[in-house]
């Protein structure tokens, strides 16, 4: 198994969700070698909850960490999660060619799931 995906289940625990049950978790890898993981942790303003992927990359980012290289998302479902709308935006704002493993069933890029993204190009 993929370590990013062993590190994900292993946060599954951690999620904070008595509102849905359902236990997201994210790891990713920067190329510093650190993994930073993140879990799902709601909010009973619903509105305010906030995404495993989304966690997992404010802490590696908020560390200085930029430069992800690898990541990975399980659900406690056990079927292959796809990132919300939301969170691939987030994750594609530091390098769309990173690979983002879905479960253990698929591998794909940032861009691949974010097709015409908005992209910081734009600025330049
Ligand atoms: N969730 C994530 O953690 N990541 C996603 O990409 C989609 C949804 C969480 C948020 C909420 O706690 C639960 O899944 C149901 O939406």
């Amino acid at each position: 198994m993929n370590f990013l995906i062993e590190a994900a289940t292993k946060s599954l625990k951690k999620a904070y969700n008595p509102y849905s049950g359902l236990s997201v978790g994210c790891a990713l890898k920067t190329s510093s070698g650190k993994i930073y993981d993140g879990v799902n942790i709601e909010n009973s303003v619903f509105g305010l909850t906030m995404c495993a992927e989304r966690v997992a990359v404010f802490k590696a980012v908020s560390e200085g960490n930029v430069d992800i290289e690898e990541i990975a998302v399980v659900a406690s479902t056990g079927k292959p999660i796809y990132p919300c709308g939301a969170c691939r935006q987030v994750l594609f704002e530091f390098n769309p060619k990173t690979k983002i493993h879905l479960s253990d069933e698929k591998i794909l890029t940032l861009l691949e799931i974010l097709p015409f993204a908005f992209s910081k190009d734009v600025f330049e």
